[in-house]
């Protein structure tokens, strides 16, 4: 796994003003999986989907591994953005009016309700209104572009075969009726991740959008986390068993 240097060196940096000591680096998406996925779906095989505020990380996991993991430059944050322009609306307004009102499930319906927002820009103040329909559909569009890029991604790593079901997890999952727009585009069963909040965490980061913080302590607590699995009878062989050593010893 590679990294860019300068982020790093930053980062370590930031950890030293504030007086503490870095122990050790795990990427993002691998402990944000750990924390969203079973151990049974990473045996039997899982792509988790990480959508955040700018970015989307992916972990691809089967038989217990880590295959791959990449990051889109998108996230939750780019559907506010689109709704904004769109609608001459403030930030504000338009992650109220994403949270509140769209929903993205297929017989959601109501495209015809009205939302009333408050214009932003020159007319600041002035009150504007759309619909749920085409609130949704702004939305819909982003998060489609969104999974087209995972999908590409997906391909371009040669381990699509071994996602044989997602898990949607960040803040940014729990736009309502997006694990059904999921499950269409993908054609696979997706589910919305549960997080289990460890080490005496509290019950709020049971939210996705904490999957990242609370897979960090899991491997704080116990450095072997996620890389248990059953030796043999691997379906790709040595190549996987081969890239699972390195990685357990990588980490
Ligand atoms: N209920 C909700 N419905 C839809 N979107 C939501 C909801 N709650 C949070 N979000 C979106 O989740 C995103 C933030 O997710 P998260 O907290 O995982 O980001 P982050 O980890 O800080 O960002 P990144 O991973 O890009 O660095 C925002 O775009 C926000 O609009
Ligand atoms: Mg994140």
């Amino acid at each position: 796994m590679t990294a860019d240097d300068a982020p790093l060196r930053n980062m370590l940096h930031v950890v030293e003003r504030a007086y503490l000591t870095a122990s050790g680096l795990v990427p993002a998406p691998y402990v944000s999986a750990l924390a969203a996925t079973t151990g049974e779906e990473r045996q039997v095989g899982v792509l988790c989907l990480d959508i955040g505020a700018g970015t989307t990380s992916m972990a691809t996991f089967a038989q217990g591994h880590l295959l791959s993991n990449d990051v889109v430059p998108i996230g939750g944050n780019h559907a506010t953005f689109d709704l904004a322009q769109t609608l001459s609306a403030s930030v504000y307004e338009a992650e109220r009016i994403k949270k509140d009102h769209v929903t993205l499930a297929s017989v959601a319906g109501g495209d015809q309700d009205v939302i009333a927002y408050v214009l932003a820009d020159e007319e600041a103040g002035a009150a504007s209104s759309t619909t749920k329909g085409q609130a949704r559909a702004i939305v819909r569009d982003r998060m489609l572009r969104l999974f087209g890029d995972v999908a590409s991604r997906l391909e371009r790593s040669n381990v699509a075969r071994y996602a044989k079901r997602i898990v949607l997890t960040g803040g940014a999952s729990q736009q309502a009726g997006l694990s059904e727009l999921a499950a269409d585009f993908f054609a696979r069963p997706v589910r919305i991740a549960r997080i289990q909040p460890v080490g005496g965490l509290p019950a709020q980061f049971s939210s996705p959008a904490f999957s990242t913080a609370v897979g960090l302590v899991q491997v704080a607590l116990d450095p072997t986390a996620g890389t248990q699995w059953e030796q043999g009878g691997l379906e790709a062989g040595g190549y996987l068993q081969r890239m699972g050593q390195w990685l357990r010893e990588s980490f």
